[in-house]
């Protein structure tokens, strides 16, 4: 199994809804894919996928979690721990151990690619997910501004750190992507990133294109083209 995290220090930049483009892409791929939702403070995987909590079963004692199932896409949430929609918190070691403890008992069937939708920042939850949970692989996501890009610099600093493989960046918003008073094109924001290669570049999207699955596979090709 190929377990990507998608990354950000920075919130609000797409990681989620990458993470929903990715998994639709790769099941059109022909893999089997699983998401698991890491965002310890908003976790919104299940709201992307309008898959309600209360529907979800609870471990039945068996301390095993079965993934909810949507559009083929195997999914689990952090999101099962903090039911009564309660902000987490929880200090760094009662972090990690909710994260792996609830990792540990999703029964994954047979999944070729797993996502890691990711919370924003460089530090517990991250430091879980590539020690503890040996993701070895990270895609980025950068929005169209220089904090955003900033911001993405210090997850590559944390990256190379772990010896993480970054397989690229995905251009989020991307209708005007300026870096000061550059427009940034691909080759200037790979350029600002250390020569990570773009692997994507997703417009602004209406509302309607994200939230009512509007979003054909062409669409979705043609954001996504570039990654294998
Ligand atoms: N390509 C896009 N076009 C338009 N809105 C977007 C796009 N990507 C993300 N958004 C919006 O930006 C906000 C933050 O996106 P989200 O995926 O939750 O980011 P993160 O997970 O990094 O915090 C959401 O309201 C989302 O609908
Ligand atoms: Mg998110």
């Amino acid at each position: 199994m190929d377990k990507i995290a998608i990354s950000s220090a920075k919130g609000g930049v797409g990681k989620t809804t990458t993470t929903y483009l990715l998994a639709k892409k790769f099941t059109y791929d022909g893999y089997k894919v699983g998401i698991f939702d890491a965002d310890i403070y908003g976790p919104n995987i299940f709201n992307m996928f309008k898959v309600d909590i209360n529907d979800v079963k609870k471990s039945d004692g068996s301390n095993i979690f079965e993934p909810v199932v949507v559009e083929n896409i195997q999914i689990s949430s952090v999101e099962l721990v903090l039911r009564n929609n309660e902000p987490a918190i929880w200090r760094g070691p009662m972090l990690s151990k909710v994260l792996i403890g609830l990792y540990n008992k999703v029964n994954w069937t047979d999944v070729d690619v797993l996502l890691f939708d990711m919370p924003p920042g460089t530090g517990d939850a991250y430091i879980t997910v590539f020690n503890d949970l040996k993701v070895e692989k990270s895609i980025l996501v950068c929005g169209d501004d220089s904090l955003s890009i900033e911001d993405t610099k210090k997850t590559v600093l944390f990256l190379n750190k772990y010896k993480i493989s970054i397989l690229g960046v995905i251009e989020n918003m991307s209708e005007n992507f300026s870096f000061g008073e550059d427009i940034i094109n691909s080759k200037s924001l790979s350029a600002n990133l250390n020569d990570i290669p773009v692997i994507g570049t997703v417009p602004r999207l209406t509302k309607k294109e994200i939230y009512n699955n509007c979003l054909n596979s062409n669409k979705i090709y043609a954001y996504l083209p570039n990654f294998n």
